[in-house]
């Protein structure tokens, strides 16, 4: 690795966007080691020690998107579809609560109707009451329209959570169907703003097709965005889907996944400096450690599944998801002792907003 990259992550220098795609590639493990390395010195510094819980509950699977790369697409007829009652939403809601988590994550397939919205509306509600608005909500339900997010925000949720999946407009369309519109999702970033929620995105890494300058491109994206919170991960392959037939070319490599996936970690943190980064389960699905390798890349949230294990077999996004028979006692347990295991600790109780939603707002209000 040219010296000069690391003089310039030394003296604070703005990276280039060659000079982010040299680092991306970075396979030397000496070489890797400084970078997380660096990037970790950045998330204490921004972030301060420790690392936020967010409890998510993956509360359906029914979906009307069809992305070509996920487990839950609508057409994969071999899985098992269930939407919770909003009583045990709220139940399991309050689980995370009553653990000390500071922040739950509701997550499901997309669906736009409005039996689903005004469920949502009220379990937002119900939470709100039940822990006298103790908890930070953070939903991750798709897109939606500006009405909808306004009456969620309304109701008590204060993060939302839309990946772009890819900004490569190209590689956006070949991973979808054609109903599916990059422009449209990218939209829904703005509504988000503007609605009032801290902004939360990401990209899958190491898509097929995928160059080093397309995730350099990801990162230039989420600071043109001014995004607050970003959850990615490796791209992982799941059986059931037709990827395979659109990619006849792509060879998957696991390792290549898992040193991607950190790469973009560490990149993103020396680039964004004061973002929350998600180090998520798909780094754990291609290493037992590797949540805990993406904190020590820069990370500092991880997200404990809180749903009830009869659902996990339903909810794979990708194949060998890790976790589908620990219930949420165990991974609480689990993950703590991942995360001291790294010499890190838990912030429990903590909401932990984004640093850089913090700055935003106070900015704001001191116009
Ligand atoms: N591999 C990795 N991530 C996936 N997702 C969906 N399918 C896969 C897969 N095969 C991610 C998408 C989506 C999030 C909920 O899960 O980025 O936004
Ligand atoms: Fe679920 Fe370790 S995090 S068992």
């Amino acid at each position: 690795m040219s010296e000069t990259i690391w003089m310039k992550i030394d003296s604070g220098e703005t990276l280039s966007r060659d000079d982010m795609a040299a680092l991306l590639s970075l396979t030397d493990e000496a070489d890797r080691r400084v970078l997380y390395e660096k990037a970790y010195a950045v998330k204490i510094r921004e972030t301060g020690p420790g690392v936020y819980f967010r409890g998510i509950i993956e509360l359906g699977n029914i979906c009307e998107k069809d992305c070509y790369y996920c487990g839950i697409r609508g057409s994969n007829g071999e899985v098992k579809r269930y939407l919770m009652e909003a009583d045990e939403i709220v139940k399991t809601a309050l689980w995370v609560h009553e653990n000390r988590y500071g922040s739950l994550v509701l997550q499901a397939g997309e669906l736009s109707g409005p039996a689903f919205i005004t469920m949502i509306e009220q379990v937002l509600g119900r939470i709100r009451e039940k822990t006298g608005g103790g908890l930070r909500v953070t939903l991750s339900l798709g897109e939606q329209t500006e009405e909808t997010y306004r009456r969620w925000r309304e109701a008590g949720a204060h993060r939302y959570l839309l990946r772009i999946e890819t900004t490569n407009p190209d590689l956006y369309r070949r991973l979808h169907p054609e109903d599916h519109d990059f422009e449209a999702r990218k939209a829904c970033l703005g509504l988000l703003r503007r609605t009032g929620y801290q902004v939360g995105t990401g990209v899958m890494i190491g898509l097929p097709g995928q160059t080093a300058e397309d995730l350099a491109d990801d990162i230039l994206f989420y600071q043109k965005e001014d995004i607050d919170m970003i959850g990615m991960g490796p791209y992982l392959p799941h059986e059931a889907t037709p990827m395979a037939e659109h990619f006849p070319d792509y060879v998957y490599d696991p390792d290549r996944q898992l040193r991607l996936g950190l790469n973009m970690i560490a990149v993103t943190r020396l680039v964004l400096k004061d973002v929350n980064i998600a180090a998520t389960t798909a780094l754990q699905a291609l290493h037992p450690k590797g949540r805990e390798m993406g904190v020590q890349a820069g990370a500092n949230v991880v997200m404990p599944n809180a749903t009830d294990t009869s659902y996990r077999e339903s909810y794979q996004l990708y194949d060998n998801k890790p976790c589908l028979d620990e219930n949420s006692g165990l991974c609480r347990g689990c993950l703590t002792r991942r995360i001291e295991s790294v010499g890190e600790e838990v912030a429990f109780d903590e909401w932990g907003d984004s640093p850089h939603w913090v700055k935003r707002v106070s900015d704001e209000l001191s116009l």
